[in-house]
């Protein structure tokens, strides 16, 4: 039982001290052959000594119900981590965890780029240490170097009655580690759906824990207290365990200042060696990077596109920080692609996720190459929402799908006829049918313009179901109006009265828009169409009117509605199309 309290401690410490979890932004150097073995070997060592932190946080909660209760899970413990293949594996997670965080420190390109919770992980990591060394020493160093012992009550006894002080400062050096842990687990699943729908169970948990644990530390340090009123018993738990004589104290205390002295230089040798790659890099500035806003930029090899953004203080998105996962930092290559060297696994996954064409590239993992033109594809304040998956048709690609138009008849006069608030109240209720209609058919809202609506059909599927669903929801957007007309009628003077028209055909489809207001809409000789076609149900005095290509592409019968033709800018031949006087009609 002797070494498992020293030990849990020293895991614990090690464990914040050495995660790179905010350290490494940019520091897998990307197309580097290492940098796979560096993300396994830092989410590996990271999830081992997060496991020895939650253990340790899970003893301490036993307090909870006793003392002796507390001792006897520690004794599970020790069996873990104790013997030589827990110690080896705990050990070489400390040592991959804490050289993979100095090399991260070494590698990053801008501290000032960090944002609130990388900033405070690292602060955090790098506190750890600091605050458990002497527990660390005292316990398991003196326990290996001189033979010491300890038990789980006699340390407690020593921590809540002879030197309370170490007590307040194993709760807080918990309370880091496990923060430090959980933002590391956070920006490791950030970008997981299953994560984000069970983001608030991670959150309870990560409250849970660590008040459980500090409860039942304090609970048992009250016990403790309370025994230790009893004369004698403070002699007898002191007796539990073999302590190092004087001597062997001091030589002890000699190495906790040597440790801390040592631990000291090692974090900041690490950031001057950061500075000196800085001054270097700034030296050797040879290549040349261009930019789609034609800004051209200096840089120097071996570094990515997105530590150039950060060094020229171009906005540049990079949600996950530069460790690849995101793809937020994505970036289009205008010229020089062939001279890339090619992407990583780990980067063509996330190309793959994205759906990304061969000339997109993840800047935070692709090393500038001289002439490379480069344009970052999201906007800079990109949040997570942008680093989803999602089909390659968001980067814009032309599709052959079915265009929707509707409008409300007169509404123009309705609105100048009513307050405010009741026409805000009437096209609400009028959306939200609408849009149930299209939705429901399987149909995507584009936009709601005035009261007009725009809906795609098909972009994830074939022009002939696009074209289906397209019917099918101007049938049933007639069919609501009728019903929200019957609920309205109180509300209005007439019943509401729409135009649709719908075309299918060529479309160019993407992600548009800036900023906030942006989102998947298609735009194109089609869409021009499809709005014409809605606009002339007015002069042929029908609710719908179909291009006969839809008709065609559908498969319904010919001989629906009424069939006439009309001109279209930008064609020799006029355009067949089938006018329907109540799209309630349509047999499909
Ligand atoms: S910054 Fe997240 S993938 Fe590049």
């Amino acid at each position: 039982m002797e070494t498992a309290n020293c030990g849990v401690g020293m895991a614990l410490v090690e464990t914040v001290k050495g995660s790179p979890m905010a350290a490494d932004r940019t520091d897998d150097a990307p197309g580097d052959a290492w940098t796979g073995w560096i993300s396994v070997g830092r989410l590996a060592s990271g999830l081992i000594l997060f496991a020895y932190v939650t253990s340790h946080l899970l003893n301490h909660a036993f307090g909870l119900w006793s003392v002796e209760a507390m001792q006897f899970l520690f004794a599970g413990f020790l069996w873990i981590w104790s013997p030589l293949p827990g110690t080896v594996l705990l050990y070489g997670a400390i040592t991959v965890h804490v050289t993979i965080a100095l090399r991260a420190i070494f590698l990053r390109d801008r501290f000032r780029d960090m944002w609130p919770p990388e900033i405070a992980q690292l602060v955090l990591g790098l506190t750890i240490p600091l605050l458990i060394i002497d527990h660390v020493i005292a316990t398991r160093g003196a326990y290996e170097l001189y033979d010491a012992g300890s038990d789980y009550i006699s340390t407690l006894n020593t921590m809540w009655v002879l030197a309370p002080v170490l007590a307040f400062k194993q709760s807080v050096a918990l309370i880091v580690a496990w923060t430090h842990g959980c933002i590391g687990i956070h920006f490791w699943l950030q970008f997981k759906g299953w994560y984000r729908r069970a983001h608030g169970l991670f959150l309870a948990i990560a409250v849970i824990v660590p008040t459980l644990a500090l409860s039942g530390f304090v609970a048992a340090g009250m016990e403790i207290r309370q025994r230790a009123e009893q004369p004698g018993w403070s002699d007898w738990a002191a007796t539990r365990m073999k302590t190092p004589d004087a001597s062997e104290s001091a030589e002890m205390f000699g190495l906790i200042d040597d440790a801390r002295v040592g631990y000291v230089l090692l974090v900041l040798g690490a950031f001057v060696a950061h500075g000196i790659r800085g001054s270097y890099h700034h030296r050797r500035r040879s290549l040349t990077l261009r930019y789609g806003t034609g800004e051209v930029v200096r840089a120097t090899k071996g570094q990515t596109i997105l530590e150039i953004s950060r060094l020229q203080d171009i906005p540049h998105a990079s949600v996950c920080g530069g460790r690849g996962r995101c793809s937020t930092c994505r970036v289009r290559i205008g010229a020089g692609l062939e001279n890339l060297t090619p992407p990583s696994e780990a980067e063509l996954k996330v190309l793959r996720r994205i759906w990304a064409p061969p000339n997109v590239r993840l800047a935070c993992q692709t090393q500038v190459v001289d002439g490379l033109e480069v344009t970052p594809l999201l906007p800079p304040h990109s949040d997570g929402g942008a680093a989803r998956g999602g089909p390659s048709y968001l980067h814009g690609r032309e599709l052959e799908i079915a265009v929707l138009f509707a409008d409300i008849r007169g509404f123009t006069t309705i609105s100048e006829q009513r307050l405010p608030y009741d026409v805000v109240f009437i096209l609400n209720r009028y959306f939200a049918e609408m849009g149930a209609a299209i939705e429901g058919a399987g149909g995507r809202l584009d936009k709601f313009i005035g009261d007009g609506i725009m809906a795609l059909f098909g972009v994830d599927g074939d022009p002939a179901s696009g074209s289906r669903q397209a019917l099918a929801a101007a049938k049933a957007m007639s069919e609501r109006l009728v019903e929200l007309n019957q609920s309205l009628a109180g509300d209005l003077d007439a019943p509401l009265r729409i135009g649709i028209g719908l075309h299918v055909g060529p479309c160019i489809v993407g992600e548009m828009g800036y900023g906030k207001v942006r989102g998947l809409t298609a735009v194109g000789d089609t869409v021009n169409t499809a709005s014409r076609l809605e606009g002339l149900t007015k002069d042929e005095q029908v609710q719908l009117i179909i291009s006969e290509v839809l008709v065609t592409a559908s498969g319904l019968a010919p001989e629906t509605g009424r069939g006439t033709e009309i001109e279209v800018r930008g064609r020799t031949q006029p355009m067949a199309i089938r006018c329907i006087r109540d799209a309630r009609d349509l047999k499909i």
